[in-house]
């Protein structure tokens, strides 16, 4: 597994310890930026970070902007990806096992970095459950095939 990990400024110090805790965890990840708290625009670093994900070459990406929201509508815009902003671990569970979300973002100003971890950790091991669901996710498949006609 190697994950894309990307944030704006807001989100920069949370980035940080995400990284540290996935080092400690042995996860592979390739970091995105952005690398200080200048202001910048969250679309670009969530088109890095979901461009990475659309082309095989991370297998899930986790971005974090000040809501996560901002990051969630822009990863959303890219076909193929299923980002879901989460705030807690039942999300985040679901949003792996029913809706196979291949980002997940977070909001450094909404959760700490305790509780991100634990996102985190939740989302990692986690497991697309497929049957039924997978039904909805080639609908959502469809959506996007409509939207581009
Ligand atoms: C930046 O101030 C903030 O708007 C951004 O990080 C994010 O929360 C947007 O959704």
């Amino acid at each position: 597994m190697n994950i894309a990990l990307g944030s704006d400024h807001a989100g920069f110090i949370l980035k940080e310890s995400i990284a540290r805790h996935l080092e400690n965890s042995d996860l592979t990840f390739n970091d995105f930026g952005v690398f200080s708290e200048d202001s910048v625009d969250y679309p670009d670093l969530a088109k890095l970070v979901a461009s990475a994900v659309q082309a095989g070459e991370c297998s899930c990406g986790i971005l974090i902007c000040g809501t996560g929201i901002g990051m969630s509508i822009a990863a959303n815009k890219h076909s193929g990806i299923r980002a879901a902003l989460c705030g807690d671990t039942y999300s985040a569970h679901c949003a792996r096992e029913h809706n196979d979300a291949n980002i997940l973002t977070m909001g450094s100003r909404v959760v700490g970095f305790g509780l991100a971890a634990d996102i985190i950790d939740v989302y990692l091991k986690t497991h697309f459950e497929g049957g039924r669901h997978s039904n909805r996710l080639y609908k959502i498949t469809l959506l996007e095939e409509y939207q581009r006609s």
